[in-house]
């Protein structure tokens, strides 16, 4: 069904498409007998799917990434799709309208979308009131946090506290990202030293009283050897729960897009990030001798993908671009395929 109307879809631009969905699916959901139909078409509860990780109890490990629901907007309509978590945000201390627009291109040559969107959010306040109506039912929320784009580096740590002490009560985790390619200056944070202090602070934040949230850390696809050493060193010695592997790539490799949309700035994600991500998440893996949970995320748009994903280290997965590519049957066909049953 979705692979009909995608041809419809895709003739309108990507994000003022996507504020038309999201915003259709609280009015469907609205309307009697939608809800009951889009459990049945779309959700898998098998409790062989369950996963236990950092202290939660997910009903699946499949996830939506972080992006999609900046605000917080659309949480219960989207886990009608059968998500086992939503990671909300990146959200900032201050609401920011993000970059000029145009900011997000499809490029379907390549089941891939660059974008640039520049952390645009309502500010956490607003995010945190949301989810504090939010009628949850044991869903998994991430929050994922950022710093916002006036904040310069040097107290980029106070932005991570705010939205940290903001959000603790109505998040079941903490995502740190320092890996988005469009806040100009925020991937030098993933460096050794500034790293290490900002996930040092937060954890003796988050440890001081009896309940904590796991901390994740969310990384770039684009670092090196060395610097994944670093990674892998400064999340044992901060005891943060684990990482969150791959953001979006601002390596342009293998495309067969046009040059007019390939060379949009931006982060890539979609198809052509699959591979540099699993090798990143398998790297971690390896060399930390699974010394730590692994989120994988970067062009699942399969079982198989997802598959390869946990086979290389990861124990959850997440998707966005392959939930635009694809449609939300895919959460379906994903945990299918996890479960060795036939599409
Ligand atoms: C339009 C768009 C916006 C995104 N915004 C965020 C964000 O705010 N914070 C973040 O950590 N990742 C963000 N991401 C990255 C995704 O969460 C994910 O890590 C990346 O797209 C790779 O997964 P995919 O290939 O399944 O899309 C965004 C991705 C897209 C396509």
């Amino acid at each position: 069904m979705y692979q009909i109307i995608k041809p419809l879809l895709f003739k309108f631009d990507p994000e003022q498409i996507h504020h038309l969905i999201t915003g259709g699916l609280r009015v469907a959901n609205r309307i009697w007998g939608v809800k009951p139909l889009l459990k049945s078409s779309f959700q898998l509860n098998d409790t062989r799917l369950e996963r236990e990780l950092f202290g939660l109890k997910f009903k699946n490990p499949l996830g939506l990434a972080a992006g999609f629901d900046k605000n917080a907007d659309f949480i219960e309509e989207l886990a009608e799709f059968g998500f086992g978590f939503i990671e909300i945000g990146t959200v900032t201390p201050l609401p920011q309208p993000g970059n000029d627009k145009p900011r997000m291109f499809r490029l379907p040559e390549d089941d891939a979308l660059i974008n640039r969107m520049g952390f645009n959010n309502q500010g956490v306040d607003v995010v945190a009131h949301r989810l504090s109506k939010l009628d949850r039912k044991g869903l998994i929320i991430g929050g994922n946090i950022g710093k916002n784009k006036i904040t310069p580096n040097e107290d980029a740590l106070s932005d991570y506290i705010k939205c940290f002490d903001r959000l603790f009560d109505v998040v079941n985790y903490f995502v740190v990202n320092v890996s988005s390619p469009n806040t100009p200056g925020l991937r030098d944070l993933q460096e050794k030293e500034p790293l290490k202090n900002i996930l040092k602070v937060l954890q003796q934040r988050n440890l001081k009283d009896d309940i904590s949230r796991p901390i994740l850390l969310k990384i770039a696809p684009d670092l090196t050897d060395s610097q994944l050493d670093d990674i892998i060193e400064i999340v044992l010695e901060t005891k943060i729960a684990g990482v969150i592997a791959t953001n979006t790539t601002i390596s342009r490799e293998g495309l067969s897009s046009p040059d007019t949309l390939s060379k949009e700035t931006g982060g890539l994600s979609g198809k052509p990030l699959a591979k540099r991500s699993t090798e990143v998440i398998r790297y971690l893996s390896t060399n930390s001798n699974k010394g730590f949970p692994i989120i994988g995320v970067g062009g699942i748009h399969s079982a198989e993908d997802a598959i390869e994903k946990m086979e290389a280290g990861a124990s959850l997965v997440q998707v966005y671009t392959g939930f635009v590519y694809e449609g939300p049957g895919l959460v379906k066909r994903i945990l299918k395929g996890m479960l060795g049953v036939e599409s």
